[in-house]
């Protein structure tokens, strides 16, 4: 099959290299005939061209592969390719939380595949996963750490005496970040994973309205008391159907040393599911990084040439929001008083129990705790009653 690749970065080298240095342990005839590439990059590759024109034009290209990232161009050059009778893998999961439905429509309209494992979790073969899992169950949760650069930073800031700014430098340099690394730290990136992942597990089309909590306010302190008290601060997306509802949230989460999140390190991954047969599983792999990511667009190409790609989502199911399913304790750092808490958190304490805050430092931020005793009353004190009140709650 004669492949074209859209965006020759950390992901589209990975590509590229793979169909070139590894051809020979490729299992079916993959050939790179042309790059996407702006005009100042032409010198890197004979291949490369910046006219989409030739691409979408050439009849023997047959598949596509899209790794620009963001919305524009990229949706326009998706729809056009699989108009063009072109099979489309994309890693690009802003534009393809976006406009799923109008992909595979297309796709399907048009008789070819639009594959997209890479788009969450990496290399991890996550999609591929659900779909197997869903032959047989009804998925009902699905869970997991989804973000290769935020785990990064948790886990360097967590093991060494480094800055935040300093992680996240290194975790861009590495080619774990998003272009607008604002989309790993904010949890805009895991929300676009969690809105495809829950359209896949529970055949919905998904709402615009699940919350959304990021890392960026994390100090070092906030990482080390959780620590001595035996919990590991994560970024957790996590998305639960009860009857023809759905809720689904992402968030920082405090793990118990003995759960596997706790033990996810670098730029891991961790994607769990629980089914009505399989029960819980999970799988740990790179959620970022060139060939990782690359070898995920491999499988996708390799699915289309043998003819074991998998059906879009049936969109079948029409699932409705509902906040109220996912409840937890919450433990808020916090200089605020009770009320004004009360009015910052608003619509999201349909998640909470009740919280706990306490007060050591000047910045806001949210923790999820993810244990089953309740806390029963505000803590607005210092660092010592926050780990008192841990203490309490895991009595
Ligand atoms: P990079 O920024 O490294 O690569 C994107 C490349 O595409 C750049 O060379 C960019 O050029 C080029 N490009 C963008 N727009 C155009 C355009 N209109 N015409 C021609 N070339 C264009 O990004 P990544 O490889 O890291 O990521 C690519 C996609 O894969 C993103 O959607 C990302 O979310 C996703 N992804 C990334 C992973 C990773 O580990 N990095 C893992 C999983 C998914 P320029 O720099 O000049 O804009
Ligand atoms: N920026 C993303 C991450 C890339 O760090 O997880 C992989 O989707």
């Amino acid at each position: 099959m004669k492949i074209a690749i859209l965006g020759y970065g950390t992901v589209g080298s990975g590509v590229g290299e793979i169909l070139t240095t590894h051809r020979n342990t490729l299992s079916v005839p993959l050939e790179l005939v042309a790059i996407l590439e702006r005009k100042e990059q032409l010198h890197r590759h004979p291949l490369m061209c910046d006219n989409i024109e030739s691409i979408l034009c050439d009849p023997e290209i047959e598949a596509v592969v899209e790794t620009m990232g963001g919305i524009e161009p990229a949706h326009t050059y998706i729809l056009r390719a699989l108009k063009a009778g072109k099979h489309v893998v994309s890693a690009n999961k802003a534009v393809i939380a976006r406009y799923a439905q109008e992909f595979h429509n297309c796709a399907k309209e048009h008789g070819v595949s639009f594959l997209y494992e890479a788009s969450c979790g990496g290399g991890i073969p996550w999609l591929h996963q659900l779909h197997s899992v869903k032959r047989i169950d009804e998925i009902d949760e699905i869970e997991g750490i989804f973000n290769g650069t935020s785990n990064y930073i948790l886990d360097h800031m967590t093991k060494e005496s480094q800055t935040f700014q300093h992680v996240l430098r290194k975790a861009q340099e590495l080619g774990y970040a998003e272009a607008d690394p604002s989309a790993d730290i904010d949890g805009m990136d895991i929300l676009n994973k969690l809105r495809i992942s829950i359209m896949l597990a529970f055949d919905t089309a998904v709402a615009e309205t699940i919350p959304v909590f990021g890392i960026r306010n994390i100090q070092k302190a906030d990482l080390l008391y959780p620590e001595t008290a035996d919990y590991v601060l994560k970024l957790l997306a996590v998305a639960k159907r009860s009857g023809n509802h759905y809720d689904a949230v992402v968030e920082p989460t405090l793990c118990p040393l003995s759960s596997p999140q706790s033990a996810v390190r670098d730029h891991y991954n961790l994607t769990c599911l629980h089914g009505t047969t399989i029960g819980k599983l999970c799988l740990l792999g790179q959620g970022a990084g060139k060939f990782a990511t690359a070898h995920a667009i491999v499988q996708d190409l390799t699915d289309i040439v043998l003819g074991t790609a998998y059906d879009s989502p049936s969109f079948a199911q029409s699932l409705t929001y509902d906040g109220t399913i996912l409840r937890s304790a919450y433990i808020i750092r916090t200089t605020l008083g009770k009320s004004q808490l009360q009015s910052i958190l608003g619509k999201h304490l349909h998640h909470c129990d009740t919280f706990a805050a306490y007060t050591y430092a000047h910045t806001d931020v949210l923790y999820k705790a993810k244990m089953h005793q309740l806390m029963k009353e505000i803590v607005n004190a210092d660092a010592q009653a926050f780990l008192m009140a841990l203490a309490q709650m895991e009595e």
